[in-house]
């Protein structure tokens, strides 16, 4: 069958198994991090439910999962202002918390989620982030978990998008004339 969406890829950034590693990775830091622990997982729709997925079937820890919808609109950019479109159900007081995000890019979005976690009062609340895009960052934040990084191209694939579209390719790639 011809695959419609492979035309518009100009090459493979990570493969099926680049992709499976890093997750490995990043699963064995969690799972040694947070032993006994009973984390949440809030993963961000639309593009963590891939690796949140990947992740979690890695994980050997007890651990929960939640999901969150966020949007960022700004005036200017330096003071984005977060809306919450869905939010999640669980309470995290004195929860341990791990953000699962798809990319981090400008870190806008993380920064003021971060912020507006931080006063539930949760017992920690760390980010991880199947990549991370440090060359676009304009606020002060950090993934604490990091699958991969990425230079300043635009990419697409498990679970990220270019207008809702590619989400579902197995691999990582750049776009044509991104
Ligand atoms: P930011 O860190 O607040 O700029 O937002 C990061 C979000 O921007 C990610 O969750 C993605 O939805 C989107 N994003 C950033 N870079 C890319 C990319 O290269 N491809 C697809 N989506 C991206």
């Amino acid at each position: 069958m011809i695959n419609e969406l492979e035309k518009d890829i100009d090459r493979i950034l990570f493969s099926e198994d680049d992709i499976k590693a890093m997750v490995k990775k990043v699963a064995d830091e969690i799972n040694e991090d947070y032993a006994g622990k009973k984390p949440v997982l809030v993963a961000l729709l639309k593009g963590s439910v891939i690796f949140a997925s990947d992740l979690m079937r890695g994980l050997v820890i007890d651990c929960e999962i939640d999901f969150m919808k966020v949007s960022s609109y700004s005036g200017t950019q330096s003071t984005g202002v977060i809306n919450i479109v869905s939010d999640i159900r669980t309470d995290i007081s004195n929860r341990h918390v791990i953000i699962i995000e798809d990319i981090v890019d400008t870190g806008l979005t993380l920064y003021k989620l971060k912020e507006l976690l931080a006063g539930r009062n949760p017992a920690s609340l760390k980010i991880c982030t199947l990549l991370d895009k440090p060359s676009g960052r304009k606020a002060d934040v950090y993934a604490d978990y990091i699958g991969g990084t990425v230079g300043n191209e635009f990419i697409v694939g498990c679970g990220l998008d270019y207008n809702e579209k590619y989400r579902n390719l197995p691999y990582i790639g750049v776009m044509r004339n991104s």
